[in-house]
């Protein structure tokens, strides 16, 4: 069953990156209250990116356990290590770099040029699926990945979350955690995604999305939509779903 759902609207571009980073903190901190280890996923994309970068900056940070925390992506551009395009590059500079989170508790997505994968992004979504079957609540038998604690999403101006595109039929896949995708639309064409099973089991799932691009796939995800058509319809979290959006995003 799911939780609630709310959208909350910032003034700014600005202000959504600083208030969902602090939002976010305060999250964190709640989850490690009552479990350890927690689990993040993040995206790549600039608002997502933006609040990293606010994350880093934060006094609310003091308020976490960077050991007791592990980070993992939504998705990731299947290309060599150190590529300016890789989301977990975007998302060192922004904050990972400058954290004291033990390495193991980082879970980069394999690169194109890593042993994993061997160059094949099905390959490497295999052994990304392996990873996170390792840290699947014990009992579960459906999806063998972590409950996330929050899912930090970016939406594109066509809808699509992590790499789930629009018109492809990924958000349809039930018997995976992870894919492999050949043909996206946002270049680069290979990535490595999420599948919705995983993403929908996470306690809190936020899509975050600012500009007046991203205006009508937030109108049409919240009214409802096909999610074949608008991927970001079907973002929901067991307990809440947040849409933190700014005014231009929530335009229409
Ligand atoms: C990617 C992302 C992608 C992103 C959205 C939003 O690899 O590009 O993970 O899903 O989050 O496209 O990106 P922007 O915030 O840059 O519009």
């Amino acid at each position: 069953m799911s939780g609630q759902r709310a959208v909350l609207v910032h003034p700014s571009a600005d202000a959504l990156a600083r208030a969902s980073a602090a939002r976010l903190l305060l999250a964190l901190a709640d989850a490690q209250a009552l479990r350890r280890p927690v689990h993040l996923a993040i995206a790549g994309g600039s608002v997502g990116t933006q609040v990293l970068a606010e994350v880093a900056t934060s006094p609310l940070l003091e308020n976490l356990d960077l050991t007791g925390l592990h980070v993992w992506w939504v998705d990731e551009r299947f290309v060599p290590c150190g590529d300016p395009d890789r989301n977990e590059g975007q998302a060192s500079e922004a904050l990972l770099g400058g954290l004291d989170i033990p390495a193991a508790n980082v879970h980069r997505m394999p690169s194109s040029d890593g042993a994993d994968g061997a160059g094949d992004p099905h390959a490497a979504a295999a052994d990304y699926a392996t990873e996170l079957a390792a840290f699947a609540p014990s009992g579960t038998e459906a999806v063998r990945a972590p409950e996330f604690d929050v899912v930090l999403l970016g939406m594109g101006p066509d809808g699509h979350i992590a790499s789930l595109f629009p018109g492809h039929g990924t958000v349809t896949i039930d018997d995976r955690t992870v894919i492999g995708v050949p043909n996206s639309p946002k270049p680069p064409a290979r990535r490595i995604s999420l599948t919705l099973p995983v993403l929908t089991q996470a306690r809190q799932v936020w899509v975050v999305a600012a500009g007046a691009a991203k205006a009508d796939a937030v109108a049409r995800a919240l009214h409802g939509a096909d999610p074949d058509e608008i991927p970001a319809a079907a973002a929901q979290g067991r307990d809440l779903t947040l849409w933190l959006l700014d005014a231009e995003a929530a335009g229409r």
